[in-house]
């Protein structure tokens, strides 16, 4: 047994020398950092957030410039546009669609497969999960709490116990608080095709994100990446995971004045609302790209307090599955 066999099934899906997935992380994932993942050997995911067709396929055709191997593209599935973006990725040629922020539309999914590329969805639990399979996924990824970004509320400990045993058909990908090879062999074991990580990979000397970005997150221990805080049941937040800071706390403030103005009946429930989830429009790009690390959102799982250097990508992957293999030798030992 070794570490390539566990993660045959998911390599082979992916067509990678590893089973390891570059979560696809906004503003971060462009082509840099996807070709460079998948030039390791690994397979990078483009994420397209709120980018229009044009936009993904000048991406698409740049990342294609500087790797022969195969990537990904993640469509957020609440994107407007999202079936356009799907003829964008399908006329690219490129293999696989992972469909995030939600259950994908049934046409989505059909039209990606006969265009030729292969699905992954995310599934947050047995019972979705399970209803995925039978819509056509081809892969599914279980994301746990620990993650960096939009987060749901169960641990990767506990879905993987959950999920794992229970889907056989098509591979799983097993993503949160992931920092180490150790881990990665681990989840192997548990019966996961592959992994994903996304906060490991921020600080690769390849990634584009502000030095001021980086910097935050080779400073941050695991307890500094916290979801997003709920003032109030009526006003629901979305949980984000991210890394406190200055804007974490004017937003409890935020939230605080507009439930004010709501009680005072200065706004109605919905524009109170609207206020509440317009705070973070934008803040992910104001972090990563312009470095202002004190207002915008600094997006991190809890693995964050293993990331302690910059490093080319190539380095971060060796030494993952060289931890992955000494933990498989001393198993045998
Ligand atoms: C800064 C940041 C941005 C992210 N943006 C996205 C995104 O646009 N779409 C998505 O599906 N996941 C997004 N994620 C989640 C990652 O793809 C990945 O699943 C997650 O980072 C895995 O957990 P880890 O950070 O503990 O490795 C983001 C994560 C981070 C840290």
């Amino acid at each position: 047994m070794s570490v390539a066999s566990l993660m045959k099934r998911g390599a082979e899906f992916l067509g990678a020398d590893y089973a390891i997935l570059g979560g696809a992380m906004s503003w971060i994932s462009e082509r840099n950092l996807v070709a460079a993942l998948s030039n390791a050997g690994a397979f990078g995911v483009i994420a397209c957030g709120a980018m229009e067709p044009k936009r993904l396929a000048e991406e698409i055709t740049a990342t294609q410039a500087l790797t022969q191997k195969p990537f990904g593209v993640n469509l957020i599935t609440m994107h407007p546009m999202l079936m356009e973006l799907v003829e964008v990725v399908l006329a690219a040629k490129v293999p696989v669609i992972v469909f995030a922020g939600g259950i994908p539309p049934g046409p989505a999914i059909k039209r990606a497969k006969e265009g030729g590329a292969k699905v992954i969805c995310f599934a947050p639990a047995l019972a979705l999960a399970k209803k995925l399979v039978r819509s056509g996924a081809d892969a599914l990824v279980i994301e746990g709490s620990e993650a960096g970004g939009h987060i749901g509320p169960v641990s990767l400990n506990v879905l993987a116990q959950e999920i794992l045993p229970h889907i056989t058909e098509v591979p799983v990908f097993v993503a949160g608080g992931i920092g180490r090879g150790e881990a990665i062999l681990s989840y192997l074991e548990m019966g996961a095709a592959g992994v994903q990580l996304g906060t490991r990979f921020v600080c690769a000397t390849e990634c584009v994100a502000h030095p001021n970005f980086k910097k935050a997150f080779l400073r941050a221990a695991a307890r500094d990446a916290v979801p997003t805080v709920q003032l109030d049941a009526r006003f629901p937040v979305i949980p984000v995971r991210a890394l406190v800071n200055a804007g974490s706390q004017r937003f409890l403030e935020h939230q605080a004045h507009v439930i004010d103005r709501f009680r005072k009946e200065e706004l109605t429930k919905d524009a109170a609302q609207l206020e509440i989830e317009h705070f973070w429009a934008g803040a992910l790009r104001r972090a990563v790209i312009d470095g202002d690390v004190e207002n915008g959102s600094l997006m991190a799982g809890q693995s964050v307090g293993m990331v302690s250097a910059e490093q080319p990508v190539t380095e971060i992957i060796r030494e993952l599955m060289e931890q992955a293999e000494a933990a498989l030798a001393r198993r045998a030992a």
